[in-house]
């Protein structure tokens, strides 16, 4: 069991170094049976440590196992399209060694190149350059004489855009050239919505037809054994018999037992004997903010945005937004604004537009659409506003709460 911590950007982290060391195995060796090569998917919910996971514990165990690491955070910024982000990052690694860049240069009959310099700009490499990611990596790949793992953190993004399409099937080129003629390249996608991912391997035209899709293991009661005895200045030492179902009814997320050990950590009149009724409170009042945020912004929605939000949420995958039988069920959720009954196309567009620009919404760049964020589906079921949605019945409960309009 992991129990170290080490520092990770200025905080301390629980370290899952016997996770990361098994993953990385599997990942680096593959065997003639198995479809790994592909690539990887790993998934898990917003919040839950993916992030944290990918660049203090797995990317040191691919690193001690021979292995180069390229990290991509499709998410580190917003506007830029994903494609471009990838080309970056790769850009960037091959900077790192003027003998790579140079010996690229050469191959595609420039000679001198120089660093930085203006016989190779860097810029000829990417989609539609001089120089293919495809070659690039190759190039990579002899420097390294080792396998590359290229992880992409938030891949859905990359199906997004054309670009990042473009970049997707890059990828698969390069994964088969450094596989069959160099020293091989891995592709770990992480993501926080399974069917989103499932996107990038699921149909024979995607670029990892078939890698395996798997759910990221949260963090469970040795992490929460971390916390308590790394919590170290209550009037109480919090135990794992408290903390553990907390935390699970927190959705295994860090954050909300670190905010409620600070807003205790702050209660200067705070007694022994309360520590540990006050933390359960504190974390259930968090849990309940944050339920009640993300109902704020569904009731800020028009009638028309709530009804396709929630047809979409009831739907899940296979959401079909313009089909006869989706346009039904829009009206059944409309029930309740007999003046917006009139539903056409165009409308529902207008919504999916609306509920992509408030976040809501993700939308692939081939037309498919999707929850933004799985928590919000599942707090709509629980509220009850999905009710007769989800299976073609007619009868949906009116919502219990305020609809603005
Ligand atoms: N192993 C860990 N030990 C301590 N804290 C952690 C650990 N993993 C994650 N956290 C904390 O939990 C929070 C969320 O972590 P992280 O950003 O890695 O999650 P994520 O799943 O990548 O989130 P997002 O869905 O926003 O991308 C951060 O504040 C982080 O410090
Ligand atoms: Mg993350």
């Amino acid at each position: 069991m992991a129990t170290s911590t080490q520092g990770f950007e200025g905080g301390q982290i629980f370290n899952r170094t016997e996770l990361a060391t098994r993953l990385a195995k599997q990942v680096l060796h593959v065997s003639p049976t198995s479809a790994s090569s592909s690539g990887l998917f790993l998934a898990a919910p917003r919040r839950t440590g993916k992030t944290t996971f990918m660049r203090a514990d797995f990317a040191p165990a691919l690193e001690s196992q021979g292995a180069r690491v390229i990290y991509v955070d499709l998410w580190a910024d917003r506007k830029a399209d994903a494609g471009e982000v990838i080309v970056a990052a790769i850009r960037a690694e091959l900077a790192k060694s003027e003998f790579t860049l140079t010996r690229l240069a050469k191959s595609i009959g420039i000679a001198g190149a120089k660093l930085g310099g203006v016989d190779f700009s860097l810029d000829r490499i990417g989609l539609g350059r001089d120089v293919s990611l495809v070659q690039a990596l190759a190039a990579l790949s002899d420097e390294a004489k080792g396998p590359i793992v290229l992880i992409i953190d938030e891949a859905q993004q990359a199906i997004t855009t054309q670009q990042g399409n473009d970049a997707m099937f890059s990828l698969k080129a390069a994964r088969d050239d450094l596989n069959a003629a160099h020293f091989g390249l891995r592709v770990v996608c992480t993501g926080s919505n399974r069917d989103k991912l499932a996107m990038l391997r699921a149909s024979k035209d995607q670029a990892f037809f078939g890698a395996p899709l798997i759910d990221f293991p949260p963090l469970g009661e040795d992490y929460v054994k971390w916390f308590c005895d790394n919590t170290t200045d209550l009037p109480a030492k919090l135990t794992v018999e408290l903390v553990a179902p907390l935390f699970r009814q927190a959705g295994n997320r860090p954050e909300i037992l670190g905010s409620a050990a600070d807003q205790l950590r702050f209660d200067l009149s705070l007694k022994l004997e309360d520590v540990e009724r006050r933390f359960a409170e504190v974390v259930e009042g968090q849990i309940a903010q944050a339920n009640d945020d993300l109902l704020d912004v569904f009731h800020s929605l028009t009638p028309i945005q709530s009804a396709v939000l929630r047809v979409l949420a009831a739907t899940g995958k296979g959401y079909a937004p313009f089909e006869s039988r989706t346009l039904e069920k829009y009206r059944t959720a409309l029930t309740d604004f007999p003046s917006d009954s009139e539903l056409s196309s165009a409308n529902v567009q207008q919504a999916l537009t609306a509920l992509q620009e408030k976040g809501l919404v993700w939308r692939a760049a081939r037309g498919v659409y999707a929850m933004e964020d799985d928590s919000l589906s599942d707090l709509l079921k629980r509220e009850g506003y999905l009710e007769g949605l989800d299976d073609g019945t007619e009868s949906t409960k009116p919502p219990t709460r305020r609809m603005r309009g």
